[in-house]
């Protein structure tokens, strides 16, 4: 049996004025390369029902070039293979009627190098079209989402084989790059964010989803925000506080999914010698007490903000107060596809951490926007219909690729989830 963890190398992203034949090449190559350390068996296997395999993130986000923008450009083109619309789609979440999105994980044929060869095809074809004649506009927009699409693929494929490879006893790492950072302590802060007759959501030029618009009108009161997300120290002292067994601290159906999961701890932790450890894609490591907690589900953000006396932000409060910061941080482009502990204290009044490192959840449930209307066609199937029983995060993470967020983007996950980068902030009326 190999211990050997290949390399990953990730590449920059196409900066900020890069064409759109550069983007497409940078972001397929950044989704290779996040499959290349992996082996066929690593890209096959399914852990939980809400994750995908690799290979199928690799099949499914080809598929999204071939169906909606070779085949608009030319509705008589061949598919490439005439099985894999059933096989690759995501608007039924089902392999045929039979065989439920569960089952992705069965896919043992197409082979691995079958999938990278229809991705190979599909790319050479998208890159000589954007290259060609010019492109309608309504095909310009679909690459430019089928961008972002695989982008927001890139994130899945990192927390779903995160996942994958930490239910393995062995623990595999999928890279070693630790330790990631000098570790300081930074006190929080309460910064005051003055409310008032707001606008949120997506103004301008620039890509964003549907369900960032329309742009509206908040009333938000003024209130006060924590300058950096919670850490694993205050983390833990709360479990030490019997944060875990304390329903007066719980909403009750979180309460219920504590006690029906046996939590005790944000997900991938590990107590080993009387110490806290957690799985990383670095494999087994020491829980670090300045970087910020991640892996808790909505109802664990919630009760932890009870404990403390404060809450979770409004998504309204939370866009308020990032709409003006630059959106930079520890992204996926950084390579440590972990959070990091702050190198430096943030000036005297300023939030720290607001982008990058870790989804921030919110206490809006994911709803339309005033004047919502989902983009028309089958696209226009991504994010409406999910606005149920979802709750919203803010500001992307260590596995979000750079560039592919912005103040008014909104995630979204049901509050149990736990796999993905997920964290909070606190905030308290002022
Ligand atoms: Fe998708």
């Amino acid at each position: 049996m190999s211990e050997t963890v290949r390399e990953t190398t990730i590449p920059q992203a196409a900066p900020h004025h890069a064409s759109r034949w550069e983007c497409f090449k940078s972001v397929r190559e950044l989704t290779r390369r996040l499959a290349a350390p992996l082996s066929a068996e690593d890209c096959t296997i399914q852990s939980m029902p809400e994750a995908s395999p690799t290979k199928w993130h690799l099949a499914h986000t080809t598929w999204f070039f071939e169906t909606f923008v070779l085949a608009k450009i030319d509705p008589r083109r061949e598919p490439y293979h005439p099985k894999f619309k059933f096989l690759f789609n995501s608007y039924y979440n089902a392999v045929g009627d039979r065989h439920p999105r569960p089952q992705r994980g069965l896919l043992s044929r197409p082979s691995l190098d079958e999938v990278l060869a229809y991705r190979h095809r599909i790319e050479t074809d998208v890159l000589d079209a954007i290259a060609g004649a010019k492109l309608a506009p309504d095909v310009q927009a679909l690459i430019d989402l089928g961008i972002q699409h695989e982008q927001q693929h890139q994130e899945l494929l990192l927390t779903d084989l995160k996942h994958m490879l930490s239910c393995n006893p062995l623990r595999p790492a999928y890279q070693k790059n630790w330790p990631l950072t000098p570790i300081q302590a930074r006190e929080p802060r309460w910064i005051r964010v003055a409310g008032g007759d707001r606008q949120i959501g997506h103004a301008g030029d620039g890509f964003a989803f549907d369900n960032e618009t329309p742009r509206h009108k908040v009333w938000v009161h003024d209130f006060e925000m924590a300058s950096h997300p919670v850490n694993n120290g205050e983390f833990i002292e709360f479990i030490n506080d019997g944060g875990y067994r304390r329903p007066e601290l719980w909403l009750s159906l979180g309460w219920d999914h504590v006690t029906a999961r046996g939590w005790e701890a944000p997900l991938y932790w590990e107590k080993r010698d009387e110490r806290w450890h957690m799985f990383t894609l670095h494999g087994m490591a020491p829980v670090e007490l300045n970087t910020p907690v991640c892996h808790v589900s909505f109802f664990e953000a919630d009760a932890f903000a009870r404990w403390s006396q404060a809450r979770l932000p409004t998504e309204a409060e939370w866009e308020t107060a990032a709409a003006t910061l630059p959106v930079e941080g520890n992204f996926l482009e950084s390579g440590a596809l972990h959070p990091l502990a702050l190198r430096e204290a943030p000036p005297e009044g300023t939030l720290a951490q607001v982008f990058g490192d870790v989804w921030e959840w919110t206490r809006s449930d994911y709803s339309p926007y005033p004047g919502f209307r989902p983009a028309q066609g089958a696209v226009g199937e991504y994010n409406g219909k999910f606005m149920c029983s979802q709750y919203v995060l803010r500001g992307g993470s260590c596995a979000t690729p750079t560039g592919h967020v912005r103040a008014s983007y909104r995630n979204f996950f049901p509050a149990d989830a736990r796999w993905q980068f997920s964290g909070l902030r606190l905030v308290r009326d002022a």
